[in-house]
């Protein structure tokens, strides 16, 4: 399996994604999605929505604000010591690192404490991988990018985009008439000033979420918990993504979260190790009671069944689309040897091309032939038509950012209008009539 870093450079080649403001020197923990990356980031946004959403009767969306005042994020509990990381400074040089990952790195076990004291006292034992200098003393970093509103008014970009979902939650349970259990969803732009932003799209300062917030009654909460555990695997399973890479991991208590009570990761095997990629937390009425508190409005919700009114307990599923981006990417990811390229097995529905439409040669009327066939097709699927070099290139090219089929139009088709497809993934070809082909490839791409 290739490294993170030779992955970044695929993406970067192939046009999946660039490091944003590289004209500049760049930006830690910031990424621009190419031409074949935004293809791919959408349609894992779009089979999110579609699994999450538009298919069920008991989640609706939202797309709510980036921006929010700071009592949303202090009733939330994301502006204290909860939200933070421990950043152990270099005395000398400028370099920090997070006390967590550093010392377990270096001392081969989790570490649980977040007392500033206890976390000087052990890293004096090691020195700063950039310079060899003492550390110094320790502090804890709050992840919240504050932004000024106006000439003064203090405002953050959300840390979560779930926070929207807990303010609105009144105004879409009536809008919708929704009776409990239901889910409100979303998915968008979230922001962490991460200390260490690292391993390409894994730890991102701005990044992307799907996260779909499910209220419950109290006292359902493991009924709903081991729920989206299943359908949340269910949803990497059903899209290609291989058994053996996928595995739940719990949170031990000292790990959790400030909201959560229980929380499970989804997470996969990366060359740098098993990481999360989706985190299945039970949020209790966190959210809404703090929110309820701090507001002064009630964000109770009334029971026809039991006659009771009560805050709603809540199941969270939480996932990040660049995370996710990788996690296809790897699993895809194919040096081929025999074929002398890589070819991306990426799901069709994921697939950034659907079909690729080349005349053999620019020549002989064959470019005449084949532009109708492209048009056509066009109108259906996200299509690539190309005329230039070796058949044999084109098709690597296609293979490299995972296009599931080309067709080509040969000598052949000027005869009888049949065109060759090529499958991706065992180069197989078979001849289909032109006016055919549209039905065809519905049936093995939708
Ligand atoms: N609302 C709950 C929440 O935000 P989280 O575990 O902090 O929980 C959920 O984040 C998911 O968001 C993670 O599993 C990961 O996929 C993604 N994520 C979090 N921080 C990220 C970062 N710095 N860069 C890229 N993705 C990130």
């Amino acid at each position: 399996m290739i490294n993170i870093d030779e992955m970044a450079s695929f993406c970067k080649k192939k046009g999946l994604v660039y490091p944003s403001s590289e004209l500049y020197g760049g930006l830690a923990g910031f990424f621009d999605y190419g031409p074949y990356g935004v293809e791919l980031k959408r349609n894992i946004l779009n089979e999110w929505w579609k699994f999450m959403v538009s298919s069920r009767q008991d989640v609706v969306g939202i797309d709510g604000s980036v921006i929010s005042p700071t009592a949303v994020w202090k009733a939330s509990g994301h502006l204290s010591s909860g939200f933070s990381d421990v950043i152990i400074p270099c005395s000398k040089c400028k370099n920090s690192v997070r006390a967590d990952v550093f010392l377990e790195e270096k001392m081969k076990k989790a570490l649980t404490t977040r007392e500033t004291s206890k976390i000087d006292e052990l890293a004096k034992k090691y020195k700063c991988p950039a310079c060899g200098s003492a550390f110094g003393k320790s502090s804890l970093l709050n992840l919240m990018f504050p932004i000024t509103i106006g000439s003064s008014e203090t405002a953050y970009l959300r840390g979560e985009t779930t926070q929207m979902i807990y303010l609105d939650f009144k105004l879409v349970q009536n809008n919708s008439r929704l009776k409990l259990p239901f889910g409100i969803a979303q998915m968008g732009k979230a922001f962490r000033n991460e200390i260490s932003p690292r391993n390409f799209l894994f730890r991102m300062r701005e990044f992307e979420q799907m996260e779909m917030e499910f209220f419950i009654k109290p006292r359902e909460n493991k009924k709903w918990f081991g729920y989206w555990k299943k359908e949340r695997i269910e949803w990497f399973l059903n899209l290609g993504v291989d058994k053996k890479n996928l595995r739940f991991r719990a949170h031990r208590n000292d790990e959790l979260a400030h909201y959560a009570k229980l929380a499970e990761d989804i997470e996969y095997k990366f060359p740098f190790g098993w990481k999360e990629v989706e985190g299945i937390h039970d949020r209790g009425d966190w959210d809404l009671s703090n929110h309820a508190k701090h507001s002064g409005k009630s964000l109770d919700y009334f029971d026809e069944e039991s006659g009771k009114k009560f805050i709603p307990n809540i199941i969270e599923t939480s996932v990040g689309v660049d995370r996710l981006f990788l996690v296809f990417l790897y699993d895809a990811y194919d040096d081929d040897k025999k074929r002398g390229n890589v070819v991306l097995h990426l799901h069709p529905k994921l697939a950034p091309i659907k079909v690729a439409v080349f005349p053999l040669m620019k020549k002989d009327g064959l470019p005449a032939k084949a532009k109708p066939v492209f048009d056509e097709l066009k109108k259906d699927f996200n299509c690539f038509y190309d005329e230039s070099g070796s058949i044999g290139r084109r098709y690597a090219r296609m293979d490299e950012i995972g296009t599931p089929y080309c067709i080509t139009v040969d000598h052949q088709t000027l005869e009888d209008n049949t065109v060759t497809v090529r499958e991706r993934d065992s180069t197989k070809q078979e001849r289909v009539k032109i006016s055919e082909l549209k039905d065809k490839l519905k049936g093995l791409l939708l």
